[in-house]
Order: structure tokens, then sequence, then C-alpha cells
């Protein structure tokens, strides 16, 4: 069939979306603060289509992460005891050790030999627990830790505020896209970039922004001190943990933050998401004041990612978005996160390689403040010019 021949109605662009992917990428997991983790309890978390066990050994604290389901008989873990440094099981008591082997049956002769469950890596780092996830089994490199935070720790920096929400319906790489759109800052998050440039390379992607506040754009009001800018360093350390510096001025004041914005598959369909910051404490200001903009600041970020959970919950997946020339670097980017979804031998160049994309905010800009001229000019007939 002739391109001629198609009536326009043939020519419609369809949405192409593939089943999303049901095994869970390889890299390290954010599972939330470690301290969540270490009151002695044992904790369950959903994550990768199972369960896991989450629990602090007695003698030295160290954070073990084993499968949630007892291989005797199937009981569940997470509602058993800590006992020195093994979880108890809740139905018969047999014991496991954090490095996965049976350390104990309190009832039994001797323990099967070769009787272990299986021990996921973990990594205690910036206050947070990680967990290594690999469908082919191999352990995490040097290469792709989790970098640590600075500040993080210390009297300069408030702690982290922390906050977690379960995504339903929804595949967690819908999430992902937002690295290189810039355009949803005006329509989502009444933020003007006027700057943005992505870099990817090996399993770091990367966003740079620089924003002012959006101005109303029925009234051109500024609901925020409109000579305030940010200025955004966001970069994901493999498929799941982003770390953003936000430098924002604001009323005359720096306020230094770190965002972090990470996510877990809870199964190929749902995703927990999990968001916290710190806040450089100003000097001159109470640890209360501090604690004070601190909480603020996050509220406001809590507001958008609201503002983008609102969009997700109700969006299509798409496979073939339909792109201007401002969209920014959708499709290579899909290829940098489909590293982690194929075997370690299967990765190519193409989806590591150093990718730089810097979009043109210009037309973006301008096309706001006209708007905003427009509906000015229609409250005002006088100035239909403007
Ligand atoms: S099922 Fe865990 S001890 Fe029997
Ligand atoms: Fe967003």
């Amino acid at each position: 069939m002739s391109l001629q021949s198609k009536s326009d109605a043939d020519q419609v662009r369809v949405i192409e979306a593939a089943a999303a992917p049901t095994r869970f990428a390889r890299g390290w997991h954010c599972l939330g603060l470690l301290k969540s983790f270490q009151d002695g309890k044992p904790h369950e978390v959903k994550a990768f289509g199972t369960s896991l066990v989450v629990f602090a050994s007695e003698s030295d604290g160290k954070i073990n992460v084993l499968d949630g389901f007892c291989r005797h008989m199937g009981g569940n873990l997470a509602q058993g005891t800590v006992k020195g440094d093994s979880i108890a099981c809740p139905f018969h008591d047999w014991r496991w050790a954090g490095n996965g082997k049976c350390s104990g049956i309190p009832y039994a002769r001797r323990v099967p030999p070769l009787a272990k469950t299986r021990s996921w890596p973990t990594l205690e780092r910036n206050g947070q627990l990680f967990v290594w996830h690999d469908p082919q089994g191999s352990k995490p490199t040097d290469e792709v830790t989790i970098p640590e935070i600075e500040g993080y720790g210390t009297d300069e920096w408030t702690d982290w505020s922390w906050n977690s929400m379960l995504i339903e319906g929804s595949h967690c790489r819908e999430i992902i896209d937002n690295v290189v759109d810039m355009a949803h800052f005006f329509y989502v998050h009444y933020s003007m970039p006027t700057y943005f440039k992505n870099v990817f390379e090996g399993h770091t992607a990367t966003q740079f922004m620089i924003s002012k506040p959006r101005a109303d754009i029925d009234n051109g009001t500024n609901y925020d001190d409109p000579n305030s800018h940010l200025s955004s360093d966001a970069s994901y350390h493999g498929p799941s943990y982003m770390i953003d510096r936000i430098l924002n001025e604001v009323n005359g004041m720096t306020i230094e933050t770190i965002l972090i914005n990470s996510h877990y598959p809870v199964s190929d369909n749902s995703f927990l998401l999990q968001y916290g910051a710190m806040v450089r404490k100003l000097p001159g200001l109470s640890e209360e004041e501090n604690n004070g903009i601190g909480s603020q600041f996050i509220t406001g970020l809590e507001i958008g990612f609201e503002q983008d959970i609102e969009i997700w919950k109700n969006k299509s997946p798409i496979d073939n978005p339909l792109l201007s020339e401002e969209d920014g670097p959708v499709y290579q980017l899909r290829r940098w996160y489909k590293q982690f979804y194929v075997d370690v031998e299967d990765v190519t160049e193409d989806m590591t390689a150093r990718f730089e994309f810097e979009i043109d905010t210009t037309r973006a800009l301008q096309s706001w403040d006209q708007e905003i001229a427009e509906n000015l000019a229609k409250g005002a007939p006088a100035s239909a010019d403007a």
C-alpha cells in the first residue's frame, strides 16, 4: 500500500507499548533509612516480586537481608524473632544467619548439610540501606557502588527527612523518563528551566538544570521570589538511586539541599518510591530554625513529587513517544536504562557510551511569557499588542 493511498485516518500516530519487563533491574536499590531497620526486630520488605526479611545482628548491628520465606516449610521469617545473629522462623524456630546458612534447629540433632537460603549483598551508606539485585547472581563491583554524600552525618547538615509512597499499576521505568523531560517542569512543576543538559555515561545518567519560578499563566504573578533561582545537578547511580544537589537562591539566602529520589520494584507493576532530603544548616540559625527551613523545603519537594505521581498514575506506557526537538533524548536515555535489564555480557557500547545533550529552552521560555502577555491583554483590551 503506497503512502498516497492512505487516508489521514490511516496515518494517525498509534501508541505502541510492549509489556513491561518481568525481570528486575540489576543494581543497588535503596530500601530506606538504616535506622528504620535497627530496632532489633525483623522487617518484611516486599521487593523484586518476592518478600525479603531485613534484620540486624545482635553482636555487631550489621544489617542482613535474606529471602523472606523459610526454606524449611515456607514460614515468613519477618514474623519471627531475632535471636543472636540469626533470624528465628515463627513456624518451627529454625535459625538463619546473615550469610544465609541455617545456624541451628533447636529440636533437631543436626542441621541438614547445605541448608542455606539466599542472602542479599547489602551496603550501608549515607544513613541508608541498599541491597544488590542481580538476576545472574553476581556480586556488585566497586565501579557501581553508591557514592558517599559529603557532609552526611556531620553537624553542618540536618538529618534525612524521609518519605515513601507505594505506586501501583505502573512499572518503575515510567519515572526514569523524567531525567530528560525539560518541558514537564513548566507544566507540572511551575518552574522554568533556563538551562537544561543531560549527560549519560556508564551506569550514571545526569540532568543539569537551572530554573526560575514560573509566573502564573493568567495574571503574570509570581508567588515565589521572582528573582530566586535554583540549580540542580541530579544523577542516577544505577537504575534506581538518584542524588540531586540543589542550590536555591531565594529571598537573599542560599539554601543547599541534597535530595534523594529512589525506588525499588515491588512487582513488575508496582514500586515503592522513596525520597528524602537533607539541608545544609544556615549559620546563625538555631537547630529548630534550620530544621524548619529544611522541612519547609522538603514539603515543597513533596508537592513536586506528588505532581509527578499524579501524572505517572494516570499515564499510558509508551514505547514510541512522538517528540519535538525540545523534548530531550528520551530514546537515548531508555537505551542507557536498558543496560540494567540485560545480562552483563549483553550490555552494548551504545548503552554506556558517554552521551551529552543540551536542550534549547529559549522557545519554552518565550512561549510562556507570550501566553501570559496574551492573557493579560484579554483582561486589558487597550494593550492587545502585548
Ligand atoms: S517453616 Fe520455618 S522453621 Fe519451619
Ligand atoms: Fe517531575
